[in-house]
């Protein structure tokens, strides 16, 4: 089973995705936790180019897409293995991250052809101004004009892929417990 969660920068990702791993870690599944990019020589370079004040412009973009589709396919590896093993793996962004931040549809598709699709996509949404006020001085895609961007591409695919909306402005344990609902019942838990 492989689970992903979603959103915009400041959206409370990282934590939740902790606290959702240490939750499943106690009720004693075996959890893999991922995330894109990786620490691969393809991630640290993307992770370099977001630095870049060019990072929003699109020959950017194009290039960014080619190699966060070479850092995901990568990972694919990694998740096989670990779902071969009965793990549930858990990632910080996948596929659908170039296909809301890079937004070219057809040539995101085609590129990713070797990225596995999640079996179960949480959306953490929350308006712009408030994930830019939480995330202060981390990279270049924190201009609020694009952000705003993303976000409505985030809710358009949301509902054509059926990905379940988390409403991230809710408090720290309203938005964990959410996310801990709709987890358990893909995985059949009872909580
Ligand atoms: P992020 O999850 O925010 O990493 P960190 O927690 O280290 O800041 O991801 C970094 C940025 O990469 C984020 O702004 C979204 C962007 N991104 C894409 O543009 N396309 C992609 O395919 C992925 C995976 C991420």
């Amino acid at each position: 089973m492989y689970i992903c969660l979603e959103g915009i920068d400041g959206s409370g990702k990282s934590t939740q995705i902790e606290l959702l791993v240490k939750w499943l870690d106690d009720c004693g599944i075996d959890v893999l936790m991922v995330f894109e990019p990786t620490e691969s020589p393809a991630g640290k370079l993307i992770r370099e180019m977001l630095q870049n004040p060019n990072a929003t412009k699109n020959n950017f973009q194009n290039t960014l897409a080619l190699l966060f589709a070479a850092d995901r396919i990568i990972l694919m590896d990694e998740i096989e293995e670990a779902e071969k093993a009965g793990k549930i793996v858990i990632s910080d962004r996948c596929f659908y991250s170039s296909m809301v931040y890079q937004n070219d549809g057809d040539w995101i598709n085609k590129i990713n052809k070797f990225a596995k699709r999640p079996d179960l996509v949480l959306l953490l949404d929350i308006d712009p101004e408030t994930a830019i006020s939480r995330c202060e001085g981390k990279d270049n895609f924190e201009d609020i004009e694009f952000l705003i961007k993303i976000r409505k591409r985030y809710l358009e695919i949301a509902d054509k892929q059926d990905f379940m909306v988390v409403n991230a402005k809710n408090g720290l344990n309203k938005v964990h417990d959410d996310i801990k609902r709709v987890v358990a019942r893909k995985l059949g838990m009872c909580i």
